[in-house]
């Protein structure tokens, strides 16, 4: 048995605050599960490495780390992340920034502070998405210290000030399974997510970037750029009044509500500098002149250290086989996010487009879980081919639905991994939000060990029929005690991987849909147990809608 003990999920360290990217692993995870399963100078390849936990981990721990992904902003933001950065050069060209854009900046945002009178900035601006009409503005005064919620008197806000933009995007949103919820609410473009004057700020701070000199700080002034994207749109939105809850665009989907906050872009460029510097600072301490990229596999046996690669996993071709010495990844999980639908918003401002033959299921693509299985199944059976015999693989994963838990497990059996074991690691051991809890998560990541190694695979320690029985009597005891869907799961997926990492290929998927239909039958039940359980924590408020259904 594999330990990793119980880690505390911290928050995240500065290097994953430079830019967004969807599904970030808790990396104290990471880092444990390299430093159990591997060596220093070991090289490590992770096929699906998104926003680069592995790369990250990988490095400090001075692995070398081989970071595959399809998608070009997750290559641009690990390109990012790793690579040293000359901190004073990097301001320095940003105070040049400063001088060339603050007066555009005094044009869009300046106003009068209303209780002591000078010059100052509004902050944001909350408008109707109807007709982008102000009803807040909100101004924190630096000369006299106020805060200033504005709700009247806001006319100096409605009209937009006659300065052209630069070049900015114009490309259609493709339909996709989250692009939808746009065009069905009538965004036929991209640019139609960030306001006028937004337009204006953004397109300027880009034209100005794009006049750099230094071609790698301009490059991290791009990607600084891109980072104020999460910002700029009209998915930033105030929850309640106040000056605390903006929320960033944090859903895993695209989506509009009644209102939106338009920031000042200008300040929000300013902080994002400072998370760039933050973060960069980290690293540079971190990993520093070790992040050595290498420009084929070759280099990695010698002294490069990584390679960030924008391929398509199913085919590795570029690693020779049996060469590296371990495999740490997170793989997509079945439709929970759409990576490649999502990064199209940044990535058209680099004038690039995610390929959307990504992994998930997607019905705008008909994809099904089927061909998700097939697409696992052909990376793995790469992975398989480069790891050194008696290698591992690790890979978190987490889904409340054993369908699509199955169809991963099978994947790596059908490629010829063996399972080891699952390890549960809490992700939320810190307290989750009410909203959050609405949803009834399982609050902990599933940590799979599998090998490439020539043991026969372990054999079911229940018959079909067996547990099947035994899970069915759980069942009743939990929905009869009061317990929730999710702590159903939670003490029952152990058992039930094991077998589906054991049983025949058919046989396991059989099960696995079993599983569901039993949880479906006693559907009612968990709500009632769930909402009973809200209700508790809440006292006699009434339980609010989720945050979702809102929208
Ligand atoms: C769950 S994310 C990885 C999250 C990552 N572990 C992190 O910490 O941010 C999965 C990634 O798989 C990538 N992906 C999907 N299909 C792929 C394929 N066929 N080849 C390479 N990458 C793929 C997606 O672009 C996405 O970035
Ligand atoms: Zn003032």
């Amino acid at each position: 048995m594999l330990g990793l003990g119980i880690l505390e999920t911290t928050a995240y360290t500065p290097v994953y605050f430079m830019h967004k990217y969807w599904a970030r692993r808790p990396w104290k995870v990471f880092s444990k599960i390299i430093q159990v399963f591997t060596e220093p100078g070991d090289i490590i390849l992770d096929p699906f490495a998104g926003g680069g936990t592995t790369l990250i981990e990988g490095l400090i721990l001075r692995r070398k780390v081989v970071a595959v992904d399809l998608n070009p902003l997750a290559c641009m933001v690990m390109k990012k992340e790793v690579e040293p950065l000359n901190i004073y050069a990097y301001r320095e060209v940003f105070n040049q920034l400063k001088t060339q854009l603050e007066p555009l900046a005094w044009e869009l945002y300046g106003t009068k502070c209303p209780e002591c009178g000078s010059k100052t900035m509004v902050r944001y601006i909350r408008r109707y998405l109807a007709d982008d009409r102000p009803f807040l503005a909100f101004i924190y005064c630096k000369s006299c210290n106020s805060k200033i919620f504005l709700e009247s008197g806001l006319e100096e806000f409605e009209k937009v000030p006659d300065i052209p933009p630069k070049w900015y995007p114009v490309v259609q949103i493709p339909e996709g399974d989250t692009t939808n919820r746009l065009i069905q609410k009538g965004f036929r473009y991209f640019h139609e997510l960030i306001s006028p004057r937004s337009l204006i700020m953004l397109s300027h701070i880009r034209d100005a970037i794009t006049q750099i000199q230094d071609d790698k700080i301009r490059d991290f002034m791009m990607f600084t750029f891109s980072s104020m994207l999460e910002w700029s749109s009209k998915m930033s939105k105030h929850l309640k009044g106040g000056e605390t809850k903006l929320m960033d665009w944090t859903l895993n989907t695209y989506w509009v509500a009644k209102d939106y906050t338009e920031n000042n872009l200008w300040e929000v460029f300013c902080r994002r500098v400072d998370k760039v510097i933050r973060g960069k600072t980290y690293t540079n301490s971190k990993i520093g002149s070790y992040a050595k990229e290498a420009s084929d596999f070759s280099q990695l046996q010698k002294d490069a250290s990584y390679m960030v690669v924008q391929a398509d996993s199913r085919d590795l071709s570029f690693i020779p086989d049996e060469s590296v010495d371990a495999v740490i990844t997170d793989p997509p999980y079945g439709d929970i996010i759409q990576y490649a639908e999502l990064s199209d918003f940044y990535l058209v401002w680099l004038g690039l487009s995610a390929p959307k033959t990504e992994i998930s299921i997607n019905s705008t693509r008909r994809i099904g879980l089927r061909e998700y299985e097939d697409g696992l199944y052909q990376v793995f059976r790469e992975c398989f081919r480069v790891l050194k015999h008696g290698g591992h693989l690790i890979s978190t994963f987490n889904i409340g639905d054993m369908n699509v838990m199955a169809a991963f497990v099978l994947a790596l059996r059908r490629a010829g991994f063996k399972y080891v074991d699952v390890l549960r690691q809490p992700v939320y051991n810190y307290k989750i939000s009410f909203h959050v809890e609405q949803k009834d998560p399982m609050p902990y990541d599933f940590v799979f060990v599998f090998k490439k190694s020539d043991e026969p695979e372990p054999k079911p320690k229940l018959s079909f029929v067996e547990l099947l029985s035994s899970l069915d009597k759980k069942i009743k005891e939990y929905v009869n005690n009061g317990k929730r869907k999710s702590e159903y799961r939670l003490d029952t997926y152990p058992q039930v991987i094991q077998y589906i990492s054991s049983a025949p290929f058919e046989i396991a998927r059989k099960f696995a849909k079993k599983y569901e239909s039993m949880i479906r039958e006693y559907s009612s039940e968990f709500n009632r147990n769930k909402m009973e359980h809200l209700e508790k924590k809440k006292g006699k408020k009434k339980v609010q809608r989720t945050l979702l259904s809102n929208l």
